[in-house]
């Protein structure tokens, strides 16, 4: 199968992106032909620091590279170096309702949130996620559930696209993790782990142990002091105990079992230890990697050309099948 998927240079990753989209991309990567992309003009749409950019970039091509993401297997490259992306992205607005940008959650919440500086770019996000995702004839698109809503608009443009103009691309699946599709944040756990909130409600994938046990051991947490799944009456412990379960392999119920009786404070230390083992590797990863920037380059180098292949073969069809190109 062919999988794409992407991650934003804005912010640093925490275990919500690890949990809900990378570590889905490691598997799948073992026995299909994955290409993970590094989604910059995406960032572009709110306030940014150019002078940073660059090195924001690199750093996501290094995390990706960290967590085991191999460039002899997928193709890894930065989004604004093959320019079909945004071609297409224009050639899809002709196809997309303004009603359907407007409904979109993230639209929604990132209006609010940058309630002065609402640009175009903002709005039509998704048409660039729909061109990033039909550009490569994707079959599965594995992501968080926060960009569900996204890639439902994708299949909407795409068979639009196909019913107007003829069958020129497929039509993406979504591809949620069953555990981690939405890791909640430490200090609000009804709100997700965003990259853009406090650090305090995040517990970065690069976190030092030092902060890991420090962020965890203040992590907000219910009333009572059993340890119990129930995201809607304990959505602070429930939370826990999924970070706890995916890390360790060890399904909640067993989990619950094991610290019947023994409060927040002896599972939070627990959970703890186990992040800080279970993040060490990454760590020591990131830090082999970061002063490779000859190797990081050359792997996004190769990742573009890989891609544009692709990309190139695509825009051919959508061009010929919308009675554009050589005249
Ligand atoms: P972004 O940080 O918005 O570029 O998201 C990168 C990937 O991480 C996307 O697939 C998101 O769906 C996923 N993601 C972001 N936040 C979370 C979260 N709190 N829990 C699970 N997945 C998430
Ligand atoms: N919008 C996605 C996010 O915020 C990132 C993204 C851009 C993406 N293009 C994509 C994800 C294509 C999957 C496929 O997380």
């Amino acid at each position: 199968m062919r999988i794409f998927s992407g991650i934003q240079p804005s912010g640093e990753i925490h275990i919500g992106n690890y949990l809900g989209a990378l570590k889905q991309w490691l598997q799948l990567q073992e026995k299909n032909e994955c290409v993970f992309c590094i989604v910059d003009l995406h960032s572009i749409t709110v306030p940014y620091q150019t002078s940073t950019f660059k090195k924001r970039i690199l750093e996501k091509a290094i995390t990706y590279l960290a967590v085991g993401l191999d460039p002899k297997k997928t193709i890894i490259f930065v989004q604004s170096q093959v320019p079909e992306h945004t071609e297409l992205s224009w050639l899809l607005s002709t196809v997309t309702s303004i009603g359907d940008l407007l409904r979109m959650t993230q639209y929604k919440e990132k209006s609010k949130k940058y309630k002065k500086q609402i640009n175009a770019g903002l709005l039509n996000y998704p048409i660039l996620m729909a061109a990033d995702i039909l550009l490569y004839q994707t079959e599965a698109v594995p992501v968080g559930k926060d960009q569900a809503q996204h890639i439902e608009l994708t299949r909407e443009i795409g068979r639009r696209f196909n019913q107007k103009f003829g069958q020129t691309f497929k039509i993406p699946k979504t591809f949620l993790p069953k555990k981690g599709a939405k890791i909640m944040s430490l200090t609000e756990p009804e709100k997700k782990m965003s990259k853009t909130d406090s650090p305090q409600s995040c517990i970065f994938l690069f976190e030092k142990p030092k902060m890991i046990r420090k962020k965890i051991i203040t992590a907000q947490t219910d009333s009572g002091k059993e340890i119990k799944y129930n995201p809607s009456s304990k959505p602070g412990i429930s939370n826990l105990l999924t970070i706890y379960s995916i890390f360790s392999d060890i399904p909640i119920a067993k989990i619950e079992k094991e610290f019947k009786g023994k409060g927040y404070k002896i599972f939070k230390e627990k959970l703890a230890e186990l992040l800080i083992e279970k993040l060490e590797p990454f760590r020591r990863k990131k830090k082999e990697l970061e002063n490779q920037q000859a190797l990081l380059e050359k792997i996004l180098e190769d990742g573009k050309k890989r891609a544009q292949i692709i990309a190139s073969q695509t825009m051919k069809k959508v061009r010929k099948n919308m009675g554009l190109g050589k005249i």
